[in-house]
């Protein structure tokens, strides 16, 4: 009963036959969730986009302890409230959970961890705070872990069991998170999206990268199926992420995005070499942290990037030439940084907006600044001279070679027609009878 206008509280007497799929999505139904709906064993209920409210109570306590056969619960886009009750122990079949964009709140409770066959859990934007239970981001078969806005405070939990994760997903964004990000997160080595953005995480990045193997392009992704029921229905991975400043929602093509968002916390240090050998790595934004050093050479090794943000740092040195190579490059931004010397030529390059480079001390197109060689600072020295010691031998030998080709070219033919007259006449008498032979060409 999907996509329709059908008003008015949901009812309980609603008969629902055993491992029944109930989609009463993007209607106008509100009121709470009525506990005799967890009666019957359905397999899935999707409720999204609705006006419901009240709590979650009613329906994930049953007051008939037993086993639940429901697999895929979507209350996303309504007005849920109150806290998340610890009743989780009954609903071992769960594979999708979706409480996205409600007003829960209170702590997230320890049993959620027990959700042996979980691979999607989101609870984004909603008011939910504490820790973070470490069980969690240890089930073995999730994928999916969205918590975005809301207000989680304390440290990312490690990654306890010693097993590789499937995770493809975390967002951790916009909560209260500190600390350092734990070593243990180099386990996740499926992981094509992480987005730690907007905390106020410290300490250095990792360095572990190799270990990521989809953004390192070692290992080709596969689109991200939660629940398949065929010719019923099928619910893929989602997920709504910011890229150029925007924000998108993702799903059917969510398994070809790779991005990695650090953006807005505290970070120091330089920028890991490493993270140059995320090959198949599509947005990075380190944008608003306290990155120091260099922009490493071989940040040109990573040709898919479509979108690079590293402003509101403070890097120095030049803009490596390398990153003239990165044709795919659609945004970028290197602004309010410490940045010297030339931005490197590419169509690429040229073609964004002065505000990608605008606070630091760069110079050329796109910036109105005109690059003045002679007034080169003294830290400089090694990567500018160079270049221009090697662009006048070019210059110069270019220069060499065509003199030296008209000499030879020239007086090999003239030369020898001034010294000997039997040539001479030779070479006329030739032309003459090139010149008579085309026009009686032309005649006839
Ligand atoms: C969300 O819940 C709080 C109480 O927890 C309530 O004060 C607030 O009005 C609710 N917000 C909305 C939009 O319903
Ligand atoms: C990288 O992953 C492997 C398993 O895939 C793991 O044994 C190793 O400890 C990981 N490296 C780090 C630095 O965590
Ligand atoms: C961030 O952490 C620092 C200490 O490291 C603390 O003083 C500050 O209040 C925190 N900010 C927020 C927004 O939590
Ligand atoms: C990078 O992150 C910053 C802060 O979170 C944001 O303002 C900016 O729009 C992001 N850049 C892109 C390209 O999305
Ligand atoms: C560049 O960006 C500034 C502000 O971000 C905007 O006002 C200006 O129109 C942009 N210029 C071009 C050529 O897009």
């Amino acid at each position: 009963m999907s996509h329709n206008n059908i008003r008015g509280m949901l009812i309980g007497d609603l008969i629902l036959a055993p491992e029944a799929v109930v989609d009463l999505s993007d209607n106008q139904f509100e009121g709470s969730l009525p506990g005799k709906f967890n009666e019957a064993d359905i397999l899935l209920l999707d409720v999204s986009n609705n006006n419901l409210s009240g709590s979650l109570e009613q329906f994930l306590c049953p007051s008939l302890e037993s086993e639940r056969q429901l697999q895929v619960l979507d209350l996303a886009n309504n007005n849920l409230s109150g806290v998340i009750p610890d009743c989780w122990t009954n609903w071992q079949a769960l594979s999708v959970v979706n409480f996205e964009n409600n007003n829960l709140s209170g702590e997230l409770p320890q049993s959620v961890g027990s959700l042996s066959s979980l691979q999607s859990f989101n609870i984004r934007n909603n008011k939910l705070s504490g820790k973070l239970p470490a069980s969690l981001l240890n089930l073995k078969s999730l994928q999916i872990i969205e918590l975005a806005e809301n207000d989680f405070t304390g440290s990312i939990p490690l990654l306890i069991d010693g097993e590789e994760t499937k995770l493809k997903l975390v967002s951790l964004r916009s909560n209260k998170l500190e600390g350092e990000i734990p070593d243990e997160l180099c386990r996740l080595t499926s992981i094509q999206i992480l987005d730690l953005a907007h905390n106020n995480l410290s300490g250095t990045l990792p360095t572990c990268f190799y270990n990521f193997s989809i953004m390192s392009g070692r290992q080709k992704s596969s689109a991200i199926v939660l629940y398949d029921l065929p010719f019923q229905v099928q619910v893929l991975g989602s997920a709504s992420l910011v890229t150029k400043g925007r924000e998108f929602d993702y799903s059917t093509i969510l398994y070809l995005v790779t991005t990695l968002d650090l953006s807005g916390n505290k970070f120091s240090g330089p920028i890991p070499m490493e993270l140059m050998g995320l090959l198949g790595l599509r947005w990075l934004n380190l944008s608003g942290n306290h990155l120091t050093g260099r922009i490493p050479e071989a940040i040109g090794e990573m040709i898919l990037l479509e979108s690079l943000d590293l402003s509101l740092n403070q890097l120095d040195g030049r803009i490596p030439s390398s990153m003239s190579r990165l044709t795919t490059l659609n945004w970028l931004d290197l602004s309010s940084n410490k940045l010297t010397g030339e931005i490197p030529t590419s169509t690429q390059l040229q073609s964004f907006n002065e505000s990608s480079f605008m606070a630091n001390t760069l110079c050329g197109p796109p910036l109105a600044e005109i690059c003045n060689k002679k007034r080169v600072s003294p830290g400089d020295s090694d990567g500018v001279n160079d270049d221009e010691d090697e662009s006048d031998g070019v210059k110069w030998g270019f220069i060499i070679s065509i003199v030296v080709g008209f000499i030879i070219g020239f007086w090999g033919v003239v030369g020898p027609l001034i010294a000997s007259k039997a040539w001479r006449s030779a070479y006329f008498y030739f032309l003459y009878e090139v010149w008579f032979k085309i026009r009686i060409a032309c005649r006839n």
